[in-house]
């Protein structure tokens, strides 16, 4: 059900583009159609000019070769700059959404998140999703008729032979899933290591005049060094999952072919197959096991893409600033200041208690204490970047809360 949904997301990005993507699919069987083609065309090429003296053909055969090979380089590279103009082109929506959806959360999860991690998601984690186009569906879309087909041709020439085969398929099938699951914990932890990395970066260049003043240089480079760590030790667990569903595989291609070869052996003796079945059979099954080993990493891949989009939606699942839909007009009296209190986080301790103020309109009121008396924080409740705890602020008799937070905003200047 998460994964549908996750698919459904994505899906979406991908409408604007579909036009794209179904060519590119389209050039991309071509490819593999002729890849396919041309070995098997050597066969009847080679009987008919050469077996079959046919000579005046022979002077065809080198323009064929070039043909074919110069159409299937074409396809290949059309297939690639359409995924690629595809992919990246969802992946500049998501950010675009994701920079939009920045702009209007309210300003005290920015800085909850921290801003470096903000960054990271917008920037790493949405190029995570990347290669899904240019990669893991298409290979989903290829390989899957690919295996169908030869499972198709398989079954035909004998079906139990073919089942005894395919006993190892539900092995693969459980060990890519428990891969799979292993591979996004792996992948949301990586990213959230580079967002680490991105907030660390950050702050360490905010604060980069204390650094030099300090000489903290050791101490800080041992904290970057602990996240970079970090980031190492999850991106070799994803490589050894993703690599893992590989080998599976290739082990069960092992196991497959042995069955095969046992029991149609067996079949053979008895006089229940033709070595000329036997053989096909065999081949089919072998040649199904490349597709099924693609198919298995691009599941984990997919897998991958997951963490990387569970990050990327919490961003879009955070909540947005509302205001109500009252314009704010001039002339006023002022802003009134009741009962107020502000905090900046529940663990910290009120900035500003019990304020009771009133602040008229067209006079010049000047704020003045000491550094951390709150004045900034009293100023930046006006245009709502953050909301009071307890009490609250009026524009006159109105709530700021009542509000179009856009025509509040527009009666502030700022230098
Ligand atoms: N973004 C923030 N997150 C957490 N605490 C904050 C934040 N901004 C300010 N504070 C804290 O709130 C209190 C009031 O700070 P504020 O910046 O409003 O003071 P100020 O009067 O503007 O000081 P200054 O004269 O130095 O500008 C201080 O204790 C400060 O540490
Ligand atoms: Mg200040």
């Amino acid at each position: 059900m998460e994964l549908l949904f996750f698919l459904k997301s994505i899906l979406h990005y991908l409408k604007p583009f579909w036009k794209k993507f179904i060519l590119a699919l389209f050039f991309a069987s071509l490819a593999s159609a002729l890849t396919g083609f041309s070995p098997w065309a050597i066969k009847p090429i080679f009987n008919y000019v050469f077996i079959e003296k046919h000579y005046e053909y022979f002077k065809w055969i080198p323009f064929f070769l070039i043909l074919i090979f110069t159409l299937m380089g074409s396809f290949s590279l059309l297939q690639a700059y359409l995924m690629k103009d595809v992919s990246t082109g969802m992946i500049n929506l998501i950010r675009l959404d994701l920079f939009k959806k920045c702009l209007s959360i309210p300003v005290e999860y920015l800085t909850k998140y921290g801003e470096g991690q903000t960054i990271s998601r917008v920037i790493n984690d949405t190029s995570q999703i990347e290669p899904i186009l240019g990669d893991n569906l298409q290979t989903f879309f290829k390989e899957t008729l690919t295996v169908f087909a030869l499972l198709g041709v398989a079954f035909y020439q004998k079906w139990d032979l073919t089942l005894v085969a395919l006993l190892t398929i539900p092995i693969i099938i459980f060990g890519a899933k428990a891969l799979g699951i292993k591979t996004r914990k792996a992948r949301k932890l990586a990213q959230s290591a580079t967002g680490e990395l991105t907030q660390k970066m950050n702050e360490i260049t905010r604060g980069i005049k204390e650094i030099k003043i300090s000489g903290s240089y050791d101490k800080v480079s041992d904290l970057f060094l602990k996240e970079l760590n970090k980031f190492y030790r999850w991106s070799l667990k994803i490589t050894k999952y993703r690599e893992g569903s590989k080998s599976l595989v290739d082990i069960m291609t092992g196991f497959g072919g042995a069955l095969v070869i046992g029991y149609g052996g067996f079949l053979i003796i008895r006089g229940a197959l033709s070595p000329g079945a036997f053989l096909s059979i065999l081949t089919a099954i072998i040649l199904i096991f490349n597709p099924l080993r693609k198919l298995a990493r691009s599941y984990t891949g997919l897998k991958e893409i997951q963490g990387a989009w569970v990050r990327i939606q919490e961003i879009f699942e955070l909540p947005e600033e509302k205001g109500g839909t009252l314009k704010a007009f001039a002339p006023f009296q002022g802003f009134f200041f009741k009962d107020l209190s502000f905090r900046y986080s529940p663990q910290l301790p009120l900035a500003l208690e019990k304020i009771n103020l009133f602040i008229p309109a067209n006079k010049i009121t000047a704020l003045v204490g000491p550094s951390g008396s709150g004045k900034t924080t009293l100023v930046s409740l006006l245009p709502r970047f953050y909301d009071p705890q307890e009490g609250n602020i009026y524009l006159d008799n109105t709530s700021l809360k009542d509000f179009d937070i856009l025509s509040l905003r527009s009666l502030f200047g700022m230098v």
